[in-house]
């Protein structure tokens, strides 16, 4: 496993290297756990050369508290990496990301896909994915960006801008890794208490409750119910939605979409979780 700071030397070694083979990318910020693992396991066994990159990005926070406070694992991420038979780490400073000479913003129409949902909770934090991914598939030029589902408006959003800015790379997005609970893996996991973590499993299962009575319950009525479960939970629910899936808008009614999906961001002891379960897929396509 190789390991750049720096692009230009990413860039030449991959040039050098991989001729012929399909090259998979996956964005990350670090403070890597199996659900990253997943991406990079799929990406492997659909034979592909796989590069991570890990650079924790200043743009798409809101607070720059919570910047300084994301966790830094490089040792572990490492490890990680190269259990996974990653063939390259891509783990920039800043400067090499966004050099000072360099006009990274990006201008385009997210069809309001930004609007929504976090966008609504955490303004301007995908103009910051949009502008750091951007700028990581020009450094890595890769066939394939592996992502996952558990971000979905994530994911979505950056599905438009690979098709508004018509970029040469394909999206893939992968299943949510879950634990054994459900509760949906990520880092903010290990800042629950262990009585917490038993807690955030009823995110899940409040998603699958939702999910076993569309077709028999109004969209409003499951939304308030799922509001106040979570509730009950001791969860502070910023919004739980139920949506078009192709248009990231509230669902009016079950019958005419086909892609459904319910999203959720709520707190628990100070933590932030999102997870979302897709009801009816359309043409989503997860891996
Ligand atoms: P990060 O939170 O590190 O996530 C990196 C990728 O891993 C994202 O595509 C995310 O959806 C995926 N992922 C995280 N937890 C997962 C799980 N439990 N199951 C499946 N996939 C999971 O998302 C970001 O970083 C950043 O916003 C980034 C895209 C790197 C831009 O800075």
């Amino acid at each position: 496993m190789k390991v750049f700071n720096l692009s230009k030397e990413l860039l030449a070694y991959k040039n050098s290297q991989f001729k012929d083979e399909k090259i998979a990318f996956i964005p990350t910020m670090g403070a890597l756990h199996k659900g990253h693992a997943s991406l990079m396991r799929k990406a492997r066994n659909n034979k592909m050369v796989v590069i991570v990159s890990i650079f924790v990005n200043p743009t798409q926070f809101n607070d720059h508290k919570d910047y300084e406070k994301y966790p830094r694992t490089t040792e572990h991420d490492l490890m990680l990496c190269h259990g996974q038979g990653v063939d390259v780490v891509y783990l920039p400073d800043k400067e090499d990301v966004y050099p000072p000479n360099l006009d990274t913003s990006l201008k385009f129409d997210l069809s309001g896909f930004d609007k929504v949902m976090e966008g609504e909770f955490r303004p301007g934090h995908f103009k910051g994915v949009c502008e750091v991914v951007k700028r990581l598939l020009d450094l890595t030029q890769p066939d394939y960006l592996y992502m996952g589902q558990k971000d979905f408006q994530q994911f979505m959003i950056v599905g438009r801008m690979i098709h508004v800015l018509d970029i040469k790379t394909q999206l893939v997005v992968c299943k949510t890794s879950r634990e054994r609970s459900g509760l949906a893996r990520s880092s903010r996991n290990t800042r629950l208490s262990s009585e917490g973590l038993a807690n955030a499993a009823n995110i899940f299962k409040t998603l699958c409750a939702i999910q076993k009575s569309i077709l028999t319950k109004e969209v409003d009525r499951l939304q308030a119910y799922g509001l106040k479960k979570l509730k009950k939970y001791g969860f502070e629910t910023e919004y739980i939605q139920i949506i078009d899936g192709a248009t990231l808008q509230e669902l009016e009614s079950e019958e005419r979409a086909t892609c459904i999906v319910v999203c959720v961001a709520a707190w628990l002891e100070g933590v932030r979780l999102i997870d979302n379960i897709v009801i009816r897929q359309g043409d989503l396509i997860l891996i």
